[in-house]
């Protein structure tokens, strides 16, 4: 799963060096994956490339002093799926003879046996990847002609991907296709560039015309312009789209770390989501994309989410917020279980995918099942031109603005703010009368200043987070919307701090995990469900009596669990399960942040994770 950038110059214009515009381009695209970066052209005639592992700012320092110049380029960042993070298993992957590199981005089923087919033919093999088993096999099918070469090539591989391809004979052209693996062509007419990315985020602050490559098409593109053809090497008419992608601020300012200004966001971001999508005249809400009628709103019989990490969790609670007030049977699915699932749709299924990114492999498959057996699909997503929102008919934008750390925050509660706001559109339609809906839209408008009111409490969260660094291992114990809340406060302090953390139902603790609890074993209780917790304070006991430090984050005035719990991080006092939803949420990523701080992680780019995840 990794980031895929390529430039070239056409047309009479002064050019511009396409070094400079894929390392730009792929500093955009690090979010994909920061194993190892890498970039081609070709100088002399002759392939020439340079490949360092980590960072793209490690390509830059070795790119840098070489002073090349290239008319056009590929360039890559990758995520390791099959070998280690090394210079040899880095894009571009080259044929034996080094006459093409290639990069690519997606996972090659059937590699293993093509490889065994072109050895035993004598081809010599020097990376661990899958990656280059596909620059080996075009090597192998090219006769002269890149079109014909690429047809036989892409027609052989089982699995998704998308490649961008460079040959020494043919030094202005650039061959891409695409398979369940995004890819686009942007075109710049006033500055006659090309561009090919993976997806539109490396095109900030341009307008451009753009193709994105449908299943199995091939692209070749040269100095005269863009040829597009089918995976049989037919000629195809090409239709592009206008696109105009606004530059966003993407700084991280007054903060250490984009997660801590991400964290910072959230009550503006909360405060825009609530105000622009509240409908205080019907004491609903109002989603302009959102292209279903009331009857058919009353019709639906079901709702699937489908959605990955966070996104998943944000799903967990919408599910239990929308079965509660708008009383429709609503399951939240795993989206990589669900794409190989047998599920039952029916044409009055409503399937919601929930995605930061828009991009993640599982999701965008399960949305395709869902939409291959008939159901609705409503996209909530925070990128406006990802795959996701160009799949589905009806979208919700987060407008979070663009969130840059890889641990999920502000797009996490905005996910489960404009799914609460979607609550109440789906209740006033079904269950809710005018009184419940505005007084179900009085406690949404509560949740900004909620939300700033935590933050004011990041000195006691920072003194706890360091108290509590030096344990290895968590439970994060909850019950109802607190059980979710759990979940993603586990996976936050799991992907940051790389110590291990579990959320769990409170009750569900005395059938087994109770096992685990000794002294080197922290439990954090989410307090938050006024209706479980001496349920909770109960589970609590139990923990204590087996010497089990106890952290409780919990409503102001709860001075009893003083009893019970070693430290009490004390927070605003939420009227609903669901404005606790983001009281707990914002303290518990403010703790994992300042244990993360403590430890000397990498906070906005923890090791082994990508920001979004293209590949199954
Ligand atoms: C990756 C990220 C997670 C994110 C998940 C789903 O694993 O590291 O933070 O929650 O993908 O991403 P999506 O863009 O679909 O919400």
């Amino acid at each position: 799963m990794c980031g895929i950038f390529a430039h070239l110059n056409f047309g009479e214009l002064k050019e511009r060096n396409s070094v400079d515009v894929c390392m730009e381009g792929l500093r955009q695209l690090e979010y994909r994956g920061y194993d190892s970066a890498g970039i081609a052209g070709i100088k002399d005639g002759q392939i020439c490339s340079i490949k360092s592992v980590g960072k793209v700012s490690t390509l830059d320092e070795a790119v840098k002093p070489q002073q090349l110049q290239f008319r056009l380029a590929i360039a890559h960042t990758r995520w390791a799926t099959h070998g280690r993070a090394c210079e040899a298993n880095a894009h571009p992957q080259f044929d034996q003879d080094h006459r093409l590199a290639l990069v690519h981005n997606g996972i090659i089923e059937n590699y293993a046996k093509i490889k065994q087919t072109l050895v035993k033919k004598g081809v010599t093999f020097s990376s661990e990847t899958d990656t280059e088993t596909i620059a080996q096999l075009f090597a192998h099918h090219y006769k002269e002609n890149l079109l014909k070469a690429a047809v036989n090539t892409f027609s052989e591989l089982d699995g998704a991907f998308s490649v961008a391809l460079i040959h020494k004979d043919h030094p202005d052209q650039i061959v891409v296709s695409s398979r369940d693996a995004p890819l686009v062509i942007g075109i710049n007419d006033q500055t006659n560039e090309i561009f090919v990315s993976s997806d539109t985020n490396a095109f900030t602050g341009q307008s451009l015309r753009v193709l994105f490559l449908k299943k199995d098409e091939i692209a070749l593109l040269s100095p005269d312009g863009i040829e597009l053809y089918n995976k049989k090497g037919k000629a195809l008419d090409i239709t592009f789209e206008e696109l105009c992608v606004e530059e966003c601020q993407t700084a991280t300012g007054e903060f250490d770390h984009y997660m801590l200004k991400e964290i910072y966001d959230q009550p503006l971001v909360l405060k825009e989501i609530i105000h622009s999508q509240s409908d205080e005249t019907n004491h609903s809400a109002l989603f302009e994309q959102l292209v279903l009628t009331p009857k058919q709103i009353k019709n639906v019989d079901q709702i699937l989410i489908v959605a990955c990490g966070s996104s998943l969790h944000a799903g967990y609670l919408a599910a239990n917020m929308i079965e509660t007030a708008a009383r429709i049977p609503t399951r939240a699915e795993i989206a990589s279980e669900f794409r190989y699932s047998d599920p039952i749709i029916t044409k009055n299924t409503l399937v919601i995918a929930i995605s930061q990114s828009g991009e993640t492999a599982d999701t965008l498959a399960a949305c395709e099942l869902a939409i291959d057996r008939g159901a609705h699909l409503v996209a909530i997503c925070n990128v406006k031109h990802s795959t996701l929102v160009r799949m589905a008919p009806s979208t919700i934008l987060l407008n979070a603005g663009p969130e840059i750390s890889v641990c999920s925050t502000k797009a996490f509660t905005s996910q489960v703010c404009v799914l609460q706001l979607l609550t109440l559109y789906l209740a006033r339609i079904r269950t809710f009368g005018a009184s419940e809906g505005r007084e179900f839209l009085r406690k949404c408008e509560a949740i900004p200043h909620l939300a700033q009111e935590v933050l004011k409490r990041a000195g006691s969260i920072a003194s706890l987070a360091e108290k509590y660094a030096r344990f290895t291992k968590f439970f994060y114990l909850g019950r109802q919307q607190m059980y979710p809340t759990c979940l993603e406060a586990a996976l936050k302090l799991k992907e940051i701090t790389y110590l291990q953390a579990s959320g769990l139902p409170a009750g569900e603790m005395k059938h087994g995990a109770i096992a685990l609890i000794d002294e080197s074993l922290a439990t954090i209780a989410l307090c938050g469900n006024h209706v479980t917790n001496d349920k909770l304070f109960s589970n609590l006991m139990e923990i204590k009596a087996r010497g089990g430090p106890i952290l409780a984050f919990a409503p102001d005035g709860s001075e009893s669990l003083q009893q019970v719990a070693d430290d009490v991080l004390y927070l605003p006092i939420g009227e609903s399960d669901e404005q606790n939803i983001y009281i707990y949420s914002i303290a518990t990523q403010l703790f994992a942040y300042y244990v993360a701080k403590n430890l000397g992680t990498n906070i906005d780019q923890p090791r082994n994770l990508a920001k979004s995840v293209t590949v199954e």
